[in-house]
């Protein structure tokens, strides 16, 4: 009854439509969009609860040969439909997923050639793509642009980082103006990227911006498959136009017919926290194809032989004196994995090809996928792991060089899968702007973009020829997110920002932390890899040196380091650190042990983008409950209110919190942990230190 109401209510404002412009409502009225042809140009504008969302902005495509689909529009026909289901998806953040939207599609003709429109407006988003069919009067239907626009306002705020930039997704992010989103105000204010010059001015997305009159949004895109991904760059006056990257011939995307964009998305919410609630990305994308199984891909935790090179800096990838992964090492970290319940042990540095160089510019030795290097038995340590119940998390670092991990995938694969893997970690360290070769049938080589459409279409072979082999995939410097985890459910995790790697090596800073969960974290799950235990003193100026680096923190609390768990969603979980540091403070790792990675419900309890965050999470094999928060730099009190609960159940909490007296900067590593038996009812106070945060297992008695 309510589904049929939506369609005559759409057809109505149609019908009674005059001056070339339609209304098109979200399934709870609150959202509305205007599509008009004014002017013979197509253009949209969204209004939320009467306020403004985005102005009037134009859509349109231009492809080669001269063929502008930009312009003199005319729509002639106009389908609408409405839609709810629910469904459940099998590696979950939460147990039931509403997908319920008004949909209209339009056909429209740009002179002679036909186009289509497809919208569809969400309660708490709206989403549209082009389909351009194939038709006699095109014949090639290379991109050549995209002019889709979101047309904000000067004073709304943007939280973004650099596109066409050298490190990939990694930067940290620039809280600033819609116009001021730049090279040049980036260098001013973060990262000194001023040099890095090959590239236009743009934002990667998602990009999370917060409007003028309250109203918060991300702007990025879905399904994106065979396409190029999209930036947003800045034309002034709170405008911004879709930006592809191109292939190095200056062609946006290659395509042998007919034209199907990803899902353009503008995720629209009241408030920080409800942007996190947000599932259109997953809705726009579809099941898994049913003749494949996937009942083989495990979520899981995962420890690694890993922060010790990365981080402690005590040992290497390539062969040395302080060769990380070598057997009597890593049967060490299997036992302990073993002991305490993990499912998977990462191990890097296992194969040819690591030498002190190897990073970062996408030439030099070219990694061997297949050849372990002498002090790495692989027969004999995959029948340990076995016994122990744990399986290698294999490891690809390509160093972006694509033709040499394409030339060897099947192999790999094949290697891994006889040797009882389940899980690569891949890795794509490239950082220089435009850099990633690619050879052509002439052996010619050119320079592509990390995130132009050669790479969508090789993380895509890689994800689909794993799946032959039942390999799931936490790809590093992976492309962003789009929901195809949904389709390829073997597409476990991924990274995609600045991750805990780079508190090794270098800083996030402290508040770093408090802008993921509104931005990047807004796509999908991340291996972030928390778990640092050791927060200072842990890092050796170089292996071997036993000379502390007495400057390298990471800034947090052990606390917060276990609120992770609960405030990034990943279905792979790291422990990063060390058995030895882990040792020190097993009744804090007590909590990395029992925290789950899959979910049935996620409540947020508060939010402040960029400066606070608390999440519940009920897990999905039992009555318990999780609860993670966390703080920037200022300490902070929050009340927490537990009506979440089952009314009628008990419940014993148990709490692990920053004290008093801890602190990022100088005493990150004190915390306390406290039982309190609680229910729906009780509410108790709870202290977060400067940098900190706190977490809490909630078990059903
Ligand atoms: C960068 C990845 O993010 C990191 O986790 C990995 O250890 C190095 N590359 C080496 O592959
Ligand atoms: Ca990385």
């Amino acid at each position: 009854m309510k589904k049929l109401f939506y369609l005559l209510f759409a057809v109505f404002i149609f019908g009674c439509n005059t001056n070339k412009e339609m209304i098109i409502f979200s399934p709870d009225y609150k959202i509305q969009v205007f599509i008009s042809t004014e002017n013979n140009e197509l253009t949209y504008s969204i209004k939320k609860n009467e306020k403004s969302v985005i102005k009037t902005s134009r859509l349109g495509i231009i492809l080669e040969e001269g063929i502008d689909l930009t312009k003199k529009f005319k729509i002639v026909n106009f389908k609408n439909r409405s839609h709810s289901e629910k469904w459940y998806p099998k590696i979950r953040e939460v147990k039931e997923i509403l997908n319920e939207y008004n949909e209209a599609i339009f056909e429209i003709l740009s002179e002679n050639k036909k186009l289509f429109l497809e919208l569809r407006l969400f309660n708490d988003g709206v989403a549209f793509r082009y389909i351009i069919p194939n038709q006699k009067s095109i014949k090639k239907y290379d991109v050549i642009d995209e002019i889709t626009e979101f047309n904000l306002s000067e004073n709304d705020s943007a939280w973004w980082n650099p596109a066409f930039s050298y490190r990939r997704y990694e930067f940290l992010y620039a809280n600033t103006k819609i116009d001021d989103i730049s090279k040049k105000k980036y260098s001013e204010l973060v990262e000194d990227i001023s040099y890095d010059s090959i590239g236009i001015d743009a934002a990667q997305t998602p990009l999370t911006i917060k409007k003028n009159n309250g109203i918060f949004l991300s702007i990025h895109e879905a399904k994106l498959v065979d396409y190029s991904s999209m930036t947003l760059a800045p034309r002034g006056n709170g405008k911004l136009e879709c930006e592809l990257y191109p292939w190095s011939d200056g062609i946006k995307v290659k395509l042998k017919d007919k034209v199907k964009t990803p899902w353009r998305t503008i995720q629209i919410a009241d408030s920080s926290g409800e942007l996190l609630n947000s599932n259109i990305i997953l809705n726009l994308n579809d099941d898994p194809d049913e003749k494949t199984d996937y009942s083989w891909v495990k979520t899981g935790k995962y420890m690694g032989v890993w922060w010790e090179m990365i981080g402690t800096n005590e040992s290497t990838w390539w062969p040395s004196k302080y060769h990380g992964a070598n057997n009597k090492k890593i049967k060490n970290y299997i036992d302990f994995a073993s002991k305490n319940g993990f499912d998977g042990l990462l191990v890097e540095g296992w194969n040819e090809g690591w030498y002190p160089e190897w990073c970062c510019k996408g030439d030099g030795i070219p990694f061997s996928f297949t050849k372990s290097l002498n002090d790495f038995n692989f027969k004999k340590l995959s029948k340990y792991s076995s016994q122990k119940n744990i399986s290698i998390v294999g490891h690809h670092e390509t160093g972006g060089q694509i033709q040499n991990y394409e030339n060897q995938l099947e192999e790999a694969f094949k290697l891994y899968q006889m040797m009882g893997v389940k899980y690569i970690k891949t890795g794509y360290v490239n950082d220089v702007s435009k850099n990633i070769k690619r050879i052509d049938i002439n052996g010619n080589i050119h320079r592509e973009w990390h995130h132009g459409q050669y790479m969508i279409n090789h993380f895509k072979k890689v994800i689909s020829l794993a799946a032959k082999y039942q390999l799931s995939i936490i790809t590093h410097e992976p492309i962003k997110d789009t929901g195809l985890r949904r389709t390829y459910p073997n597409y476990i995790s991924r990274e995609g920002a600045k991750g805990q790697e780079f508190n090794g090596f270098s800083s996030n800073g402290v508040n770093h932390i408090l802008d993921l969960p509104f931005t990047r974290l807004l796509s999908g799950p991340m291996d972030y890899t928390p778990g640092i235990f050791q927060l200072n003193n842990f890092r050796y100026t170089q292996p071997g040196s036993g000379v502390i680096d007495k400057n390298a923190i990471v800034p947090s609390t052990i606390a917060k380091e276990l609120s992770l768990y609960i405030i990034i969603y990943s279905p792979m979980q790291m422990a990063a650190d060390l058995p030895k540091h882990y040792k020190k403070h097993m009744e804090a790792f007590e909590f990395i042990k029992n925290v789950p990675v899959n979910w049935d419900d996620k409540i947020i309890l508060n939010s402040k983008i960029s400066e606070y965050l608390t999440i519940a999470r009920k897990d999905s094999k039992s009555e318990n409950w999780y609860v993670g928060g966390i703080t920037d730099e200022k300490p902070r009190e929050f009340e927490l209110d537990f009506s979440f609960l089952d009314p009628d159940a008990e419940y014993d909490a148990k709490i692990y919190s920053d004290t008093e007296n801890t602190h990022w900067k100088n005493n990150p590593m004190e915390y306390k942990i406290s039982s309190k038996t609680i229910n729906a009812k009780s509410k108790f106070d709870i202290y977060l230190a400067p940098g900190g945060g706190f977490a809490i297992e909630i078990v059903k008695k």
